[in-house]
């Protein structure tokens, strides 16, 4: 009897010994998140960080800041009100053709990554297309959807474009400012075109006038760039048009909302307006040279490309026997 007993538990004990170490393993092991933990951009330090919120929300709600207060040195210091971070209003005009949707997309899969980012996109059309408010309303993002549409005479090519769409966003910004004391903010012009890393927002939050920076690919160059001396922009460097009072690209600099406001009649001309004058004519009207605040360690780093997609080849489509559901590309 006794020996029975005694090559029972000899049988049991390997069996129970694992279970005792496979109970202290999980229990010295810290569980794994459940959800995802939010990405953070190796850019999202201090305040003005384009900050990667997943939960969007208002300007305190973005992961970012609790998590600082949290990990402060000081533990029992009174948590200071922030001042709220600037809104960057990025105004777009975009067009229908055939790879609209997928300019919007990538520049939608960027803007969703910055904190506190109105998008104002500006259609070039007699009316709100199908194809861009769907997209919109699924974009997550705040936005505005306006539209007007470029008069047939200035549809030409060697004229300037989207200065109605580019307009249409300034008054809506005066719009909606207009009886309220002015919230900080920034005014940034984003084509659907071109490529902005997530440091750009970063540098053009903290602007106080007008702000400027490099612009890569661009005027037939690797970049053009202000020149910068004692931190003050004293020339330009291009290779295009070099008299230009403000050598510089659409993409190439940010302007405070509170500027815009107080220069209520600063708009894009279209009366002599030449492509590649827009800039300056616009810049003229609302700054000089000298009162520029260079960004990108003082105009040394190129953090937006004037990109441009290639037209598709559509030659292969056919004209009949079309494909049998209809489909949104
Ligand atoms: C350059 C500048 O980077 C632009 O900021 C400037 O508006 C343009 O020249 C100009 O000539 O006016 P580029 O790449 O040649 O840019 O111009 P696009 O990217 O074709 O157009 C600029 C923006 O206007 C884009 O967001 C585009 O979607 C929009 N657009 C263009 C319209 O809304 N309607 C049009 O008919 C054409
Ligand atoms: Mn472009």
């Amino acid at each position: 009897m006794k020996s029975v007993l005694l090559s029972r538990f000899f049988i049991l004990l390997p069996w129970i010994l694992i279970v005792i170490i496979m109970l202290d393993v999980d229990t010295r092991r810290p569980a794994p998140p459940l959800t995802p933990r939010p990405y953070f951009s190796p850019y999202a330090v201090g305040r003005g960080g384009a900050r990667l919120p997943l939960r969007r929300g208002g300007p305190d709600s973005g992961p970012g800041r609790g998590w600082e207060r949290r990990n402060e040195s000081r533990p029992h210091a009174r948590p200071r009100p922030e001042p709220p971070l600037p809104t960057i209003y990025a105004i777009t005009p975009t067009y229908s053709r055939p790879v609209q949707k997928a300019e919007l997309t990538r520049l939608a899969n960027t803007f969703r990554q910055v904190a506190q980012l109105h998008w104002i996109l500006v259609e070039d059309a007699a009316a709100r297309s199908e194809l861009v408010s769907r997209f919109l309303a699924r974009a997550g993002l705040p936005c505005t959807h306006l539209h007007v549409p470029t008069p047939r005479r200035y549809k030409r090519p060697g004229l300037p474009r989207a200065t109605e769409q580019r307009n249409a966003g300034l008054a809506w910004l005066r719009q909606r400012h207009q009886h309220q004391r002015a919230q900080p903010g920034v005014l940034f012009f984003a084509d659907d075109d071109n490529t902005y890393s997530l440091e750009l927002f970063q540098e053009m939050r903290t602007t106080r006038k007008v702000s400027v920076w490099p612009v890569g690919l661009v005027g037939g160059r690797r970049y053009e760039r202000p020149l910068v001396e004692n931190g003050k922009v004293v020339g330009w460097y291009t290779g295009w048009r070099a008299d230009r009072p403000f050598a510089i690209d659409m993409a190439g600099f940010a302007v405070s909302l509170q500027v815009i406001l107080s220069n209520p009649k600063a708009v894009f001309k279209r009366r002599g307006s030449q492509p590649g004058m827009q800039e300056s004519d616009f810049l003229k009207q609302i700054t000089t040279v000298e009162e520029l605040e260079p960004k990108a360690n003082n105009c040394t780093k190129v953090l937006v490309w004037h990109t441009r997609t290639e037209k598709v080849n559509l030659a292969n489509e056919p004209k009949y026997r079309l494909d049998t559901v209809k489909i949104e590309v």
